[in-house]
């Protein structure tokens, strides 16, 4: 048994934390060899004492006093996996400036106060992981900052939330319905405990910031680009897509203008083509795909959600922090060296093609009124598909258009909004295409 003991201490013992405590104890044996250390399990922070929770462990080492552990002198080590903003952030912090190493899985704390925090880990020289807060079990964040330092990215797109890919996949491989693939979503742990978080885009958003940040050096704020979730695709869209040969998946794009160095940022369900990987990426698993100008493109796939895969990335990230402990490497650096190069792109620089799904009165010169709506706007039709909807008098007219910026569609959106004939609000997917080069 090594004389060396590096103690850590867990705060939230939720499910991605009852998943790191059973592996890191799983897997103990195989780590001490690895690192000529005995990591020890000191102590997790609870809200609830009485909540029955799958992994049992003795009872005194469960505390909810979370700064018990911040505060231990004996702990090196804290994963923070408690989630949510206060107190993630003050308690992060308060370990940051003890000199302990932090590892977390908590994105929305980065995307909202990474700068501080990544600042504060870089002055107390201590390392700061958060390899489990992008795409669940995928090394992506070790693969942006490390393996792929030789590119500069053009694009980075994917789906970078497992909760609305496994309820797209089910919807449209079963024809389940939302709210019931919800509750299996969240059974299989997941689901934030805002749910909002997942159906809205903003779990997607939190990460697409992260991965804009280490890709080109900007901290996007929220507000700043277009989040959009799932909430209003129904069976309908993902039948329609299908019809064009696309997959309907929320995704995330980052794209790089290299000559304007504006990056393009949003999150929205969009259809995307067969031919991609991404469009086959179904149920739990997310998908990136990163274009580098030096490596061309490279996809990675993989659950994206879930105990073990989360808890995979929490102990590659407690083993870097160990040999960081250990003296054998600097923690890596955290602030972006090209920091200014690049800016967030306005959405009249973002140029795509849509699907727009329309319910109208079934009257004659309906669509004509809908098309000039569109020209109006400089919007112009490229496919139209019309279906009646007899029960209501109705018909679907489910259109797509040409290239168009992102500015004019959100103008034509409005006016169609307000298009006598018009019944209920438009549904508007974007088309991706990889080979898009928006100015
Ligand atoms: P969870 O199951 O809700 O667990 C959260 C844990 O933190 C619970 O043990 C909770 O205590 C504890 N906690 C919350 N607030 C606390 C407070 N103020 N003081 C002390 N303990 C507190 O959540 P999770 O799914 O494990 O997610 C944890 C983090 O990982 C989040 O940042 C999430 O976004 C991220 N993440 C989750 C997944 C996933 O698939 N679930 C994947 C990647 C990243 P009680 O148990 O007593 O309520
Ligand atoms: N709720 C998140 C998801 C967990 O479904 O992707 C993983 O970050």
């Amino acid at each position: 048994m090594s004389e060396k003991v590096v103690k850590v201490g867990l705060l939230g013992f939720g499910v991605v934390g009852q998943g790191a405590w059973k592996h890191l104890t799983q897997g103990e044996a195989g780590l001490e060899k690895l690192l000529g250390v005995r990591i020890e399990l000191a102590k997790a922070s609870v809200r609830d004492l009485k909540k029955t929770r799958d992994l049992s462990i003795p009872s005194e080492k469960l505390t909810t006093d979370s700064w018990e552990i911040v505060d231990d002198p004996e702990i090196d080590l804290v994963c923070e996996l408690m989630g949510g903003i206060n107190p993630a952030r003050e308690l992060t912090l308060a370990a940051i400036a003890k000199g302990k190493h932090v590892v977390t899985a908590n994105k929305a704390l980065i995307c909202e106060h990474g700068a501080e925090i990544f600042q504060a880990a870089e002055t107390s020289k201590v390392h700061y992981g958060f390899e489990a807060s992008v795409a669940g079990g995928i090394p992506i964040i070790k693969a942006i900052r490390e393996s792929l330092v030789a590119n500069d990215f053009k694009l980075i797109y994917g789906i970078l939330n497992g909760t609305s890919n496994y309820i797209l996949t089910r919807m449209e491989k079963e024809g389940a319905p939302f709210d019931e693939v919800l509750a299996a979503a969240t059974e299989l742990g997941y689901v934030e405990a805002d749910e909002a978080l997942d159906l809205d885009g903003f779990d997607a958003a939190h990460k697409a910031v992260i991965l804009a940040y280490l890709a080109h050096g900007i901290w996007a704020p929220e507000g700043g680009f277009p989040i959009e979730g799932i909430r209003r695709i129904s069976t309908e869209d993902l039948q329609a897509a299908g019809k064009l040969n696309c997959k309907v998946k929320l995704i995330a794009v980052i794209r790089r203008d290299f000559e304007t160095n504006g990056v393009a940022l949003g999150v929205y369900p969009a259809l995307v083509p067969m031919s991609e990987v991404i469009a086959r990426t179904d149920g739990v698993y997310n998908g990136i795909s990163v274009t580098g100008d030096v490596l061309g493109t490279t996809v990675l796939t993989g659950r994206g959600a879930g105990q073990d895969p989360t808890a995979s990335s929490v102990i590659s990230d407690v083993v870097d922090a160990v040999k960081v402990i250990r003296g054998d490497k600097p923690p890596p650096k955290l602030l972006h060296t090209h920091e200014g190069v690049c800016r967030l792109a306005s959405p009249s620089e973002v140029e795509g093609s849509f699907y727009l799904r329309l319910t109208v009165e079934d009257k004659p010169g309906q669509l004509a009124r809908v098309a000039d709506t569109l020209a109006d706007q400089g919007v112009s039709i490229a496919t139209v598909l019309q279906s009646g909807i007899p029960e209501r008098s109705a018909a679907s007219i489910i259109l797509t258009t040409h290239a168009t910026n992102e500015h004019s569609i959100s103008m034509a959106i409005d006016a169609l909004e307000s298009l006598s004939g018009v019944l209920d609000k438009p549904v508007l997917l974007r088309m991706f295409d990889p080979n898009n080069h928006s100015k």
